[in-house]
C-alpha cells in the first residue's frame, strides 16, 4: 500500500523516468549479495527500519542493501544507477525529516556493516567506518586513551553528523569535527573509489567538510585525527524555566565575553516542556576538559550555582563514551527540526527568541490535545575558536570566519505523535523560524548561516554558506557527478 501511494507521489512530481520496473534493482542486489539484502516483512528489514524520528521509520524501501566492503558499495551504486532506481544512505538514522535517509520509492544502503574503528600505529589516526554510532567509537578509543571530536550522543551516527560539521565537547580547541577528517574513502556516482584529502581530489575533500554526502559521493571511510584524552567533566542542570531571564543574561554574558577565552569550555542551553509533569524547563549543560579538583566547578560555570530550585543536578566525570550515555535520546515519536543563527550581542533577543518559542510551543500542545507534544529550544554557541579552527587545514565549505562570531545556532525540535499534526507542525516551525530571523534582521543580529545538522528539508541549507562557496560546492559536484547521476537518483537531502 505504501509503495503504492509512494510512487503516485512521484508522478505527481513529474519524477516517473526513475522508477524502472519495480523491485528488479532489488532482485539483481539479492543475487550479487544473497545475504545482504533485507526485503519487507522480515527480521533484517525491521532492523535496518531503525531511526531515530517516526517520520523516516514509516518509509518502506523495496529493500535495504547492507554492504560489508568499499567493493561491495561500488557494485550497488552501479547496480541502482544502471536500474534507474532512487536511492538513499543510512548511517545513524538521526535525520528528522521523511527521506533525509530512507525512501518509500527506492532502496536505502544501510551502512551498518561498515563499522571498522581502527587507529593507526602511530595513534595520530583514527579510521572510522560509517556504519558506527559516536557510541561505538567512544567505546573503542576511550580504552587506548584517545579520541576524535565527534557527537555527543551515543546513537547518533558518524555518518551524518561528520558530513554536516559536528559540534562536540571538544570543539573549543579543535574546531568542527568535519575540521578533524584528514582523508575521506568515497565511492563516486560512477562506481570509483576515490580518496579524498589535502593533496588528493582536494575540491572533494573541501565538499565533504560541511556539504553533505548526497551531492558528491558514498563515504566509506573517515580517517579522524585521534588525540590523547582521559576523563573530562561536565555538569546537567535542570531548572524552572521562570529563572529564564537570570539564566539567559549570564549565558549571553558568558558566550560573547568569556567562552573563547577558555577553549576548554563547551555548553549548550536548552528550553523544554515536561509533558508529563506539565513543568517548562531550562536546561543549561555544561562540559571542561578540565576535571576542577576536589569535586568543584570550573569557574567559568560557577555563576550558575547558586540558582534555587534544581529538579536535576548531575556531574559527570568520565571518558566520551559515559558523556555520551548521559544525554538522553528517546527514538520513536515524530520529529523535526529547523534551525537558524544570530549573532551574539544583547540577552534581550533571546529572551524575546525563548518567548516566540513558548507561544509556538503553545499552540501545538492545544492542537495535540491528549496526543504527545513537546519541543525543544536549543541554543548552541558558535565560539571564535570554534570559527578560528575552522579556516585551518584547508578550509571547510561552511563559508564562516571567526569574525562572525560568538554566534548562537538556534535550533528547534518540535516532537510529537499523532501523523495528522505533520502540516501544522511544519507550518508553525516555520512560522517561528520566520519571526525569529524578522526579530534578528531588526536587530541587526541576523546570521545568515543554517547548521545542515539541524535543519529542515525545507530550508536552502547550502546558498545560506554563501556565493561562493556554493559555486564551488557546485563546481565540485559537477567534477565528480558529471552525469548528475547523484542529482537523479538520490533523494531527499540538501540538494545543489
Ligand atoms: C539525539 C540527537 C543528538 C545529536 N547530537 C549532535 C551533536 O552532539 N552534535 C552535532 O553536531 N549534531 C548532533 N545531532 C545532529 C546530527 O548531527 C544529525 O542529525 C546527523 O545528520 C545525524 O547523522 P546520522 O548519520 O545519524 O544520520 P542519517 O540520517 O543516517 O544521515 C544524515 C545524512 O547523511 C547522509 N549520509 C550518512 N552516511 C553517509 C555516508 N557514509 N556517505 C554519504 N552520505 C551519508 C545520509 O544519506 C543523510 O543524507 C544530534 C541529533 C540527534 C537526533
Ligand atoms: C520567563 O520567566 C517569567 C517569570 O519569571 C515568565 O513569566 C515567562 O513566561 C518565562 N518565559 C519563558 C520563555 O519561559
Ligand atoms: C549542584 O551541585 C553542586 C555540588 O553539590 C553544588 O555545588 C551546586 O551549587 C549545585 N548547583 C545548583 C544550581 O544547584
Amino acid at each position: 500500500m505504501r509503495v503504492t501511494l509512494g510512487s503516485l507521489a512521484l508522478a505527481a512530481a513529474g519524477l516517473t523516468q526513475v522508477t524502472a520496473k519495480k523491485g528488479s534493482a532489488c532482485s539483481k542486489l539479492a543475487k550479487l549479495f544473497p545475504d545482504e539484502v533485507a526485503f519487507p516483512n522480515t527480521e533484517a528489514y525491521e532492523q535496518s527500519s531503525n531511526y531515530w524520528s517516526g517520520r523516516q521509520t514509516e518509509q518502506t524501501p523495496q529493500c535495504y542493501v547492507t554492504p560489508r566492503s568499499t567493493e561491495d558499495v561500488s557494485k550497488i551504486v552501479k547496480t541502482l544507477v544502471g536500474e534507474k532506481t532512487q536511492f538513499t544512505v543510512k548511517s545513524g538514522g538521526h535525520t528528522a525529516f521523511a527521506g533525509g535517509s530512507n525512501t518509500n520509492t527506492g532502496v536505502t544502503i544501510d551502512m551498518i556493516k561498515l563499522n571498522e574503528v581502527t587507529v593507526s600505529a602511530d595513534r595520530k589516526t583514527a579510521s572510522i567506518g560509517p556504519g558506527n554510532r559516536w557510541g561505538d567509537v567512544y567505546k573503542a578509543l576511550d580504552p587506548q586513551g584517545l579520541a576524535v571530536v565527534g557527537g555527543r550522543v551515543s546513537t547518533v551516527g558518524v555518518g551524518g553528523l561528520l558530513l554536516g560539521g559536528g559540534i562536540s565537547w571538544f570543539s573549543g580547541k579543535k574546531g568542527l569535527a568535519c575540521d578533524q577528517v584528514r582523508a575521506y574513502e568515497v565511492v563516486l556516482s560512477s562506481g570509483e573509489v576515490v580518496i579524498a584529502s589535502p593533496t588528493k581530489n582536494q575540491e572533494l575533500y573541501r565538499a565533504l567538510r560541511g556539504g553533505g554526502g548526497s551531492n558528491f559521493g558514498i563515504v566509506t571511510r573517515f580517517d579522524l585525527v585521534a588525540f590523547e584524552q582521559d576523563k573530562f567533566w561536565a555538569q546537567m542542570l535542570y531548572l524552572p524555566a521562570q529563572l529564564n531571564q537570570t539564566i539567559i543574561e549570564l549565558y549571553t554574558r558568558m558566550v560573547r565575553d568569556q567562552m573563547h577565552k577558555d577553549p576548554g569550555a563547551h555548553s549548550f542551553l536548552v528550553l523544554t516542556y515536561d509533558p508529563d509533569s506539565g513543568a517548562d524547563i531550562i536546561f543549561p549543560y555544561f562540559s571542561h576538559q578540565t576535571v576542577p579538583p576536589n569535586g568543584g566547578i570550573p569557574p567559568i560555570f560557577q555563576p550558575y550555582q547558586s540558582l534555587p530550585n534544581a529538579f536535576v543536578n548531575q556531574t559527570i566525570v568520565e571518558q566520551a563514551s559515559g558523556h555520551a550515555l548521559a544525554i538522553g535520546d528517546v527514538p520513536g515519536n515524530r520529529q523535526d527540526w529547523w534551525t537558524t543563527s544570530v549573532k551574539v550581542k544583547a540577552s534581550e533577543t533571546f529572551l524575546q527568541i525563548a518567548q516566540l518559542h513558548k507561544d509556538s510551543l503553545a499552540r501545538l500542545v492545544k492542537a495535540a490535545g491528549s496526543s504527545y507534544m513537546t519541543s525543544v529550544l536549543e541554543f548552541q554557541p558558535m565560539t571564535f575558536n570554534m570559527l578560528e579552527a575552522g579556516l585551518k587545514n584547508g578550509g571547510n565549505s561552511l563559508g564562516l570566519s571567526p569574525e562572525d562570531g560568538p554566534f548562537m545556532i538556534i535550533a528547534w525540535n518540535p516532537i510529537w505523535s499523532d501523523p495528522s499534526l505533520d502540516k501544522l507542525v511544519e507550518k508553525t516551525a516555520k512560522e517561528f523560524i520566520s519571526k525569529v530571523e524578522k526579530l534578528t534582521k531588526e536587530e541587526k543580529v541576523y546570521e545568515a548561516y543554517k547548521y545542515m545538522n539541524y535543519a529542515s528539508d525545507k530550508q536552502d541549507v547550502l546558498r545560506s554558506y554563501g556565493k561562493e562557496n556554493y559555486d564551488r560546492l557546485k563546481e565540485a559536484a559537477k567534477r565528480y557527478d558529471p552525469k548528475k547521476l547523484l542529482k537523479t537518483y538520490w533523494k531527499g537531502y540538501h540538494k545543489l
